[in-house]
């Protein structure tokens, strides 16, 4: 049984032209990897300041590895759940044009989306800081599990991170650009498992609405555009989702 609302989302991603999806870490969880701010979220186990930032990071990288190595086996064990496959179906059937995902965990690919844009990183590389060489993730993992915490490039001698962003750095220049685009050019946004608060992502709604797209809201608390938002649907994405893509199914 599909009830009111999700059949009324349904119908307005049915009618709607160009959907973008925006997802955060609230869609991993049922994939066991923790949020960020939510109940059981990162931040509420370790300070960001303390291993959340760049400069934190090239000051003191043992904490920001302590976190990592607690959560690297449940990152790369992580399996797509039910709310990944949900919109891969959805592009597939033509109704999910792009996700711009602030997740590092490569589950929406694994669950078989093809337009993914990681405006975050990955952790699937690392880099040289200073001289931008690229190294696979097994070299750093290698490194720290020498018990060496700033594995460090084997041309120039810098610093060796993995391609996730942390505070304080920039954004991928091209993912953000492309981000902006189609925030600008959809006529629907979707907000799936994300608090946004961090900018820049976080204006992506707003760019949205600004140019007169609809704005659909599926995360399990309420968040600073819930007000704005056409719809805002309170629950877990991995039960939300396959409801709905049932729902577009019947229309
Ligand atoms: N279904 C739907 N929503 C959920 C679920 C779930 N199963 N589990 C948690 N949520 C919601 C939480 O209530 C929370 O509002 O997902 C949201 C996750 O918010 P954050 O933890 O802030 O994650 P996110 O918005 O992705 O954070 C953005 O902050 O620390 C940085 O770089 C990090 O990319 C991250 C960025």
């Amino acid at each position: 049984m599909v009830d009111e609302q999700i059949l009324r989302v349904a119908k307005l991603i049915k009618d709607s032209k160009r959907v973008v999806v925006l997802t955060g870490a609230g869609i991993s969880v049922e994939s066991g990897i923790p949020d960020f701010r939510g109940p059981n979220g990162l931040w509420k186990r370790f300070d960001p300041n303390k291993v959340g930032t760049i400069t934190s990071f090239l000051s003191n990288p043992e904490d920001w590895w302590k976190m990592a190595q607690e959560i690297a086996p449940i990152l790369f064990n992580a399996k797509p759940n039910p709310a990944h496959y949900a919109l891969a179906e959805m592009e597939k059937m033509g109704k999910v044009e792009a996700i711009i995902t602030q997740n590092i965990d490569g589950l929406h690919q694994k669950a078989g989306s093809k337009k993914v844009i990681e405006v975050h990183g990955n952790v699937r590389s690392a880099s040289c800081i200073q001289c931008k060489k690229k190294y696979g993730i097994e070299y750093v993992i290698s490194e720290v599990g020498k018990g060496n915490f700033i594995p460090r490039c084997t041309e120039c001698d810098g610093v060796v991170k993995v391609d996730v962003v942390m505070f304080g750095e920039m954004l991928p220049e091209e993912a953000i650009s492309e981000a902006y685009r189609l925030a600008q050019e959809c006529d629907l946004l979707i907000v799936v498992g994300s608090s946004l608060v961090v900018y820049p992502v976080a204006a992506l709604p707003g760019m949205a609405l600004n140019r007169g797209a609809k704005t659909i809201i599926i995360n399990e608390e309420k968040t600073g555009y819930t007000r704005y938002a056409d719809y805002h649907i309170y629950g877990k994405a991995g039960e939300v989702l396959p409801k709905i893509v049932e729902a577009l199914k019947e229309i």
